[in-house]
């Protein structure tokens, strides 16, 4: 296994299969357009596989394939019937926004992937068409009805922001209760490319637990080791739900998470602002030993703690400017896969 600067193992990978997405949610793109990855670059499935191959090599076990919108790759089984086939991958996961997931659930299913992870921000129809510029929930809806029998432990992903969404949280946990899901409220994060950010806007986790226990009494927080970004907590009841508090509590101290772009740049860190550039050492004629030596001696140097170092900012605005991530858009939050 190899150790970062802090100690921190390289172990989870998070593999994104295209930057395109079907969607325009206002955390995540809210600019009217963007600058795509040349479609030359992008990585095709066997390249992909070359490299998550060395990652497994290096210790790696969790694989979770992400976007963009990862479903737009509409072959998508096939890539996850290789990965699943490679047993050394203990937990093979994907984050989607579910638009194209109740026709694909299935052959997901059949291909192997063990677990789905859902963006859901609102039920509301109008509040939706505000958040993604779609009209798109009742197939998200569908998507959440059709993998929730095929998938255990379905997860549903919502960023909460001030005056948007924040007075639907125990809407949203009794809708996730009915398919056995458990929701997982994301502070809003001034990732690259949320250039809407501002604090104000930020619902922390003590004020999202406030509002909580306002609604259903006393709410306790489960007690776990894990290195997953989300703090868990129970309900009077038993239901449980999770806090993702990347803004005002970051957990990079336990991170062992690293990101591959569509085009096979490697980050170190959601806020890194370089990437390594593996398609290039791959499509060079590198062998595996070579780009294990690459990966190796980047992850050993790692010091990245980019989500301590802003809570440690002051005056805190949307990271990048609009100009700059047009002319990178690696600097992306959607490029990189959340
Ligand atoms: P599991 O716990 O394995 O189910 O997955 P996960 O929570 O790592 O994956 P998911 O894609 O559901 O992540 C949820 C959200 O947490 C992401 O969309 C990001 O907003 C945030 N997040 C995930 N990983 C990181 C990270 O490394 N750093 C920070 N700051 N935020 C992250
Ligand atoms: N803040 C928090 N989470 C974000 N995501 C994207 N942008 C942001 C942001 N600014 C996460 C959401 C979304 C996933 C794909 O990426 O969880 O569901
Ligand atoms: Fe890991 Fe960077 Fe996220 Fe911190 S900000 S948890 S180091 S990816």
């Amino acid at each position: 296994m190899i150790l970062d600067q802090y100690q921190r193992p390289l172990r989870n990978l998070r593999l994104s299969v295209t930057d395109r997405c079907n969607l325009r949610c206002s955390y995540c793109m809210p600019e009217p357009e963007y600058v795509w990855l040349p479609r030359e670059d992008i990585l095709h499935f066997e390249e992909m596989e070359q490299l998550v191959d060395v990652f497994l090599d290096l210790g790696v076990d969790k694989v979770r394939l992400t976007g963009g919108e990862p479903l737009l790759r509409r072959d998508l089984p096939k890539l996850v019937a290789a990965l699943a086939a490679r047993p050394r991958i203990q937990d093979l996961a994907m984050t989607t926004n579910g638009v194209l997931l109740a026709q694909q659930a299935r052959a997901l299913a059949d291909a192997g992937l063990h677990r789905v992870t859902m963006s859901l921000d609102t039920l509301r129809p109008d509040r939706f068409r505000d958040l993604t510029r779609t009209d798109d929930l009742e197939k998200v809806l569908a998507g959440i009805a059709a993998a929730a029998p095929l998938f255990r432990g379905l997860k549903i992903d919502t960023v909460v922001i001030r005056g948007t969404n924040d007075d639907e949280l125990a809407e949203l946990i009794e809708f996730g209760r009915q398919y056995g899901a458990e929701v997982r409220f994301i502070e809003y994060m001034d990732v690259g490319g949320a250039t809407h950010w501002s604090m104000e806007r930020v619902v922390s986790r003590a004020q999202m637990l406030q509002e909580l226990s306002r609604h259903y009494g006393a709410i306790t927080p489960v007690v776990e080791a894990s290195s997953a970004p989300a703090d868990r907590y129970r309900l009077p009841d038993g239901t449980t739900f999770g806090i993702i508090s990347a803004t005002t509590a970051p957990f990079c101290h336990a991170c062992d998470r690293s990101r591959l772009t569509a085009d096979g740049f490697w980050y170190l860190c959601l806020y890194a602002q370089r990437g390594i550039d593996l398609r290039g050492a791959l499509r060079g004629g590198a062998g595996a030993d070579q780009i294990a030596g690459l990966i190796r001696a980047a992850w050993r140097d790692r010091r990245d703690r980019g989500a301590e170092d802003r809570l440690a900012a002051r005056n805190r605005a949307p990271l990048i400017p609009v100009d700059t991530l047009r002319r990178d858009p690696h600097l992306e939050m959607h490029t990189r896969g959340g």
